[in-house]
């Protein structure tokens, strides 16, 4: 019999990408993988609530797709992910989605298509499941780096964070099951895992911490590359950093999100750091590892913000120099203790005024960082042929950046070493 076709569009985090290689796999024995909207029985858009902006996206995505349905009667649309979570039932009321799954109940959908169920919504969030037995199926890879989740969930509580309410309680998957996945994947020709989390740093399973595992991981051959996100600063161990730095396959390049750079602004977060706390573990980090890069995130408005506190934000920025950061307004997210126990008070345009100071600030100091870089020889994993040049292929560096260099023999998935030559703020190239 002919499987049917599963289109699956995701939004958000990178563990929302892994959650959907592991959604096709549960839907394998009925549907095959298509990358064609048009050829699609089954469109499952997996969904993101971190700012109202990626929610809005959804919503306007699902009514483009809707129109679909004139063409093919029998097509259905499935919402999946945060947004199943936070949302609930309602999304039947404003959207025309056929069923809802949360991220814990992934393993209910071929019943809930099969209508062998009674409703066509599971929200139910787990405190036990991983889907550590699960192989993911791998239908938009490179073939070369691979995403593995090792935990889920997160027990943190930023006060302006939805995740905790939208993924559950925190849990850390079975190791040995990480293990052979990770041998699996470098057997079928994979160069480079990730390994994911929330907070990796938090991972345990049967007095097993994160370096541990980190450990087991690095081994699995010299020539696998090891990298994961996210950290949070205020967990990430002397020891994980003493493991990152005696093993040359794990990569020098550290996501630590900052958030703030002010004392006050961190405490309402709920970070459980300080600035000081901080720039230790950045000291740290650059003691064992001074050729680590350290990326971040950042947070503009949050509320209660003055300018003052803002400045701390950007001095911050200048006294680390991160090589890369992602950047963010706030956005209030009901049901959060930002929303509820305090006011937004930052306005719009003050709130946009300092995103663009710091996006500038950052542009220059990432643009610094890969000056830097001029000159030197780096290892790069080639992972394609560069999208603007057919004699061009591209990879990263250990350090997770990019770098653009002339093809002449080199395949992907080869390390080639690359004399870096030149630099914008985003790309490095090379010869
Ligand atoms: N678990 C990761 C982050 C997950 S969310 C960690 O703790 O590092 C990714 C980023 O989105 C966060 O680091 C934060 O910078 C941003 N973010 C989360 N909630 C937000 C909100 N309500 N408004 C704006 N940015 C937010
Ligand atoms: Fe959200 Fe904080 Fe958990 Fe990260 S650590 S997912 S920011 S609550
Ligand atoms: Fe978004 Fe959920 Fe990830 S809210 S950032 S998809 S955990």
């Amino acid at each position: 019999m002919n499987k049917k076709k599963l289109f699956i569009e995701t939004y958000g985090c990178q563990m929302n990408f892994s959650d959907s290689e592991i959604v096709a796999s549960v839907l394998a024995k009925d549907y095959d993988m298509t990358d064609q909207l048009i050829l699609a029985d089954l469109i499952l858009i997996n969904t993101c609530s971190i700012r109202e902006h990626a929610e809005e996206r959804v919503f306007k995505r699902l009514a483009e797709l809707n129109s679909l349905k004139k063409k093919n009667k029998s097509l259905q649309i499935g919402l999946i992910g945060c947004m199943a979570e936070r949302w609930k039932e309602k999304l039947f009321e404003k959207t025309k989605v056929d069923l809802i799954v949360g991220p814990d109940a992934y393993r209910d959908l071929p019943s809930i298509l099969k209508k062998e169920n009674t409703t066509n919504i599971n929200i139910l969030l787990s405190e036990i499941e991983t889907y550590d037995d699960i192989t993911p199926v791998r239908y938009d890879s490179n073939g070369i780096s691979a995403f593995v989740s090792i935990m889920r969930g997160c027990n943190n509580y930023c006060s302006y964070c939805v995740v905790p309410y939208t993924r559950g309680r925190e849990r850390s998957r079975n190791l040995q099951t990480i293990v052979d996945e990770v041998h699996q994947l470098f057997n079928h020709g994979y160069k480079e895992v990730t390994l994911l989390g929330q907070n990796v740093n938090s991972y345990s399973f049967e007095n097993v911490n994160f370096a541990n595992l980190m450990k087991s991981v690095a081994e699995t051959n010299p020539s696998l590359r090891v990298r994961f996100a996210t950290s949070h600063p205020k967990d990430l161990s002397d020891e994980l950093v003493a493991v990152m730095a005696s093993y040359p396959n794990i990569c020098k390049s550290i996501h630590l999100p900052a958030q703030s750079g002010n004392d006050e602004v961190l405490k309402r977060m709920n970070r459980k750091y300080t600035r000081q706390g901080y720039l230790d573990r950045i000291a740290c980090i650059r003691k064992f590892m001074p050729e680590c890069s350290i990326s971040t995130d950042l947070i503009a408005g949050f509320c209660g913000e003055t300018e003052a506190e803002h400045q701390d934000t950007l001095s911050l920025m200048q006294e680390v120099g991160f090589d890369y950061a992602y950047m963010f307004k706030y956005s209030a997210r009901e049901g959060t203790a930002a929303h509820t126990k305090m006011q937004d008070t930052v306005p719009e345009d003050i709130k946009s005024k300092r995103l663009e100071e710091i996006i500038a600030l950052q542009q220059k100091l990432s643009h610094k960082s890969n000056k830097n870089d001029i000159g030197k020889t780096v290892e790069v994993l080639v992972e394609g042929t560069s999208k603007r040049s057919e004699n061009h292929l591209f990879g990263r560096t250990s350090q997770n950046k990019v770098v653009i260099f002339p093809k002449i023999g080199h395949v992907k998935g080869e390390y080639v070493n690359v004399k870096i030559v030149s630099c914008t703020s985003a790309t490095l190239f090379g010869e």
